[in-house]
């Protein structure tokens, strides 16, 4: 397997493994419902491509060759931080370490980034286990994950990467 720049002719695959690791991952926490909702308006082929297309952005995946097994997307917020938006490994094929390839790689996207901040759902509870094992630490909360107004409560997590 080997980590590659996004091409459009991924999304509809991207779009459909977000769907599918969304459910896994949330619908304990929200409500299929609910969660069919979200991921509807933000995993779209058309959602994903306008996130493509951004300056300053990396949009990744982890390929086999056979499919893709996991995603990241990050953007350069300023002149030092990056903010890695979308980190997502396929329920299947979690726990072999695609998420710290994936990881390794957005470190390295943006040279001049010493510091990746990222927001997660305290309640999911695997992925602040993650992120601490591989070196963010708490600096915060916030009431709307992922985009103004969505009424999600997170943890901001930073790494210093040097
Ligand atoms: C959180 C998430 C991104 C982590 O990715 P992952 O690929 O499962 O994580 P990794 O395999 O890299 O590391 C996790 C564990 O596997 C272990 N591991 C690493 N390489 C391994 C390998 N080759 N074989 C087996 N286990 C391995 C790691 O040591 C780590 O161990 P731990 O559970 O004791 O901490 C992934 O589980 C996921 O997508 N979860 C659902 C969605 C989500 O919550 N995303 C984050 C939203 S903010």
């Amino acid at each position: 397997m080997w980590i590659r720049t996004a091409s459009t002719e991924d999304l509809e695959t991207i779009s459909a493994m977000l769907t599918e690791t969304w459910h896994d991952t949330y619908d304990q926490i929200y409500g299929r419902e609910k969660v069919a909702e979200l991921t509807g308006a933000w995993h779209s082929v058309a959602a994903l491509k306008q996130r493509m297309n951004k300056p300053r952005s990396e949009f990744i995946v982890c390929d086999d060759g056979a499919e893709i097994s996991g995603m990241a997307y990050v953007t350069q917020v300023d002149g030092e931080t990056s903010m890695l938006h979308q980190l997502y490994v396929r329920p299947t094929t979690q726990g072999q370490g695609i998420g710290q390839k994936l990881l390794v790689e957005v470190e390295a996207c943006f040279p001049d980034v010493r510091k990746i901040r990222l927001e997660v759902e305290e309640a999911n509870e695997r992925a602040v286990k993650f992120y601490g094992d591989n070196g963010f630490k708490k600096v915060g909360t916030t009431p709307d994950c992922g985009v103004k107004g969505s009424g999600i409560p997170a943890v901001i997590m930073e790494k210093v990467i040097w």
